[in-house]
């Protein structure tokens, strides 16, 4: 038992805070809450999500497992992307595709190389698989990266290069060039995480088939305000998607998710108008922040927003969740003292976020 504890015992265990106990602890209604902590995006338009929801109940018989439903999704993807439907594979949440990724490239010995700061899965997938992780700081400046300190730190035992770009949670997205010099000289994979690339410009999906070292990550749970759903996909060549099938038993994504990817790929026209919203709100969120003086706003090209005051962050995410708001603060890493990072929401949501920040912050 004690070896088999060994394994984990080195990770981390990922503690989620539900809107519910943040209710039941400060005695608020649970519809106070602004749930501002996870990416979520609140500004997609809920009755056209139950509205799917309920064409799909009514035309699937949830008896049968998934069967075309996961290759209608693959076919639709193929067309969406302008890849062979061999070239992708979806996911339970492109967190299960970080975790399948694992799973086949990696074994004791190997090595990943992470950013700091950037998501926490990635370690996970080596932690699970008992690799090791090297991990590149991005500057403390501007969290750009350096491509001397990656090459710095690649040996003949790195098997995974995770970039997420744009990345979270600092928010900035890394030249394409700069990657794809990597994945030049790096004789293992590189994972680009592209879960916010929605929000950015650019994407290195066309790179990932026509190179064989490159795998891209999407996500639904973010433009497309599916988190609920837990959908994701890969692309990659063909050899790597056949590798990564393997890793998941059949039937691995469930009907209700994968006839939802299906319907909002039909109406992608919905997702495009939310990001644009999304872009906006977001502007303006920066710009509230930017006037409270004080503040040092990142520039982003996600759904979110990372700020830093010369405040305790600690004592502003108390201070907002006593009021109801959650956002989420990076413990222990001091490229990230005294930063918090904010979903964008609708106007509303960020409107109460910078009036309570308002009255939190002592300069204000
Ligand atoms: C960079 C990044 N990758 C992947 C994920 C996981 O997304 P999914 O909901 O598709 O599992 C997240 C979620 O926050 C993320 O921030």
């Amino acid at each position: 038992m004690d070896a088999v504890l060994s394994k984990v015992s080195r990770i981390p265990t990922y503690e989620v805070i539900s809107p519910s106990s943040v209710a039941k602890k400060f005695g608020l209604h649970p519809s106070q809450i602004l749930k501002m902590d996870a990416n979520e995006n609140l500004v997609f338009p809920l009755e056209f999500q139950k509205k799917i929801l309920y064409e799909i109940i009514r035309e699937e018989d949830l008896r049968y497992y998934p069967t075309d439903q996961l290759n209608n999704l693959h076919e639709s993807l193929s067309q969406f992307l302008r890849v062979s439907k061999d070239n992708v594979i979806v996911g339970n949440g492109s967190d299960q595709l970080i975790l399948a990724i694992g799973l086949i490239f990696l074994e004791r010995e190997t090595n990943i190389i992470t950013l700091n700061p950037s998501f926490f899965t990635y370690k996970l997938s080596a932690f699970l698989n008992e690799a090791k992780v090297k991990v590149v700081n991005l500057s403390s400046k501007d969290f750009s990266l350096n491509l001397h300190d990656v090459f710095n730190v690649l040996d003949e035992k790195s098997r995974i290069f995770f970039i997420c770009s744009p990345n979270n949670p600092t928010g900035n997205q890394f030249n394409q060039k700069l990657i794809l010099d990597i994945a030049e000289e790096f004789e293992g994979i590189i994972v680009v995480d592209e879960a916010y690339v929605d929000f950015a410009e650019g994407s290195l999906v066309k790179e990932a088939v026509d190179q064989d070292n490159i795998i891209v990550l999407r996500s639904f749970s973010k433009s497309a305000g599916m988190a609920g759903f837990r959908l994701g996909y890969a692309v990659s060549c063909e050899e790597n998607i056949s590798a990564l099938k393997k890793a998941f038993p059949p039937y691995h994504v469930n009907t209700l998710s994968l006839r939802a990817g299906l319907k909002i790929i039909q109406n992608y026209r919905i997702v495009k108008k939310v990001v644009e919203e999304v872009k906006r709100n977001r502007e303006n969120l920066a710009s509230e922040l930017k006037e409270i003086g004080g503040i040092r706003v990142f520039d982003s090209k996600t759904n979110f927003i990372l700020f830093r005051t010369n405040i305790n962050s600690e004592e502003i995410y108390n201070s907002l969740l006593k009021k109801g708001i959650m956002v989420r603060i990076f413990r222990g890493n001091s490229l990230l003292r005294n930063c918090v990072r904010v979903t964008v929401g609708t106007e509303e949501m960020n409107k109460r976020f910078v009036e309570s920040l308002k009255e939190i912050l002592p300069w204000t």
